[in-house]
């Protein structure tokens, strides 16, 4: 996209992201002007950031992970939450992400913003952290909501779309990376499903900059904010790398049951 006119938002130029707060940066982008949201906001559990799980060389494990204590994460969420439906267009949706730990308060949010939710997905993933004396979690849920029930947009790519999706994590492949990074593969099936090129999809919490580097890939434009400098840093890493993340995921990274 580096040819075409810089788009700009408020103060922001998109195909950008910027380091600092979602909450007080959002209030610098223009009502209705983003086509979709994907984002895995951050928890309020006692996250490890550093725990040896999915084989991972806790050294290489980017610590400073912004965790909100869980008192206040309701009012967290429904602080964002507003912000998002406020800069949704009309034709807009959302892909939230969330554990099962803090799901009650995403669905409460997402009530009482008056978004209309379109599908509860499940996203499998292959291994979870061993346990002794409970099951196994291995899913994660992905809500799809709307801010117009009549006019979001749906881009039947699948004959029959189950809303149950089977993607595998990335294995650990020896690169520095957040403990928290979703699949790329599973990232541009929504947004291939959610979106046209040329949309401008949005991911206030962006983390390792998952969701810039599939938008970058499928010619949509992309903003992102992140709070913590080394997870930021590294999202810009990825960013300026995206045609080499281009053929690392496949249909095969990608199986509905
Ligand atoms: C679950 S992670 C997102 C992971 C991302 N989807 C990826 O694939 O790497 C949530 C991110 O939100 C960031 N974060 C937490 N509070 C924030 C805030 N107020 N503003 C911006 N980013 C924030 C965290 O540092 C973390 O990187």
């Amino acid at each position: 996209m580096e040819d075409k006119k810089q788009i700009h938002l408020g103060s922001f130029k998109v195909d950008q992201i910027y380091c600092g707060d979602a909450l007080e940066l959002m209030k610098g982008i223009p009502d209705a002007t983003i086509d979709l949201v994907i984002t895995d906001p951050p928890f309020a559990i006692d996250f490890r950031a550093n725990r040896s799980n999915y084989n991972r060389a806790q050294e290489r494990v980017l610590e400073g992970y912004n965790e909100i204590p869980r008192e206040k994460y309701y009012d967290f969420t429904l602080t964002w939450m507003k912000e998002v439906h406020r800069i949704l267009k009309e034709t807009g949706s959302m892909f939230v992400f969330s554990g099962w730990t803090n799901l009650k308060d995403i669905l409460n949010a997402i009530d009482e913003v008056g978004f209309v939710t379109i599908n509860h997905l499940i996203w499998k993933y292959q291994f979870g952290v061993f346990t002794k004396r409970r099951f196994v979690t291995s899913h994660y849920h992905i809500l799809f909501v709307a801010k117009n029930e009549n006019k979001y947009k749906f881009n039947k790519i699948e004959h029959y779309p189950e809303d149950v999706w089977v993607v595998k994590r990335e294995y650990w492949t020896g690169k520095i990376k957040t403990p928290t990074k979703l699949p790329l593969a599973l990232v541009k099936k929504i947004i291939l499903f959610a979106s046209d090129e040329g949309d401008i999809v949005f991911d206030p919490f962006i983390g390792s900059g998952t969701v810039a580097v599939a938008a970058k890939i499928l010619k949509r434009h992309f903003l992102g904010f992140e709070i913590v400098p080394q997870y930021y840093r590294l999202a810009l890493e990825r960013l300026s790398n995206a045609s080499a993340e281009l053929f690392q995921t496949t249909q095969e990274d990608i199986k509905d049951v």
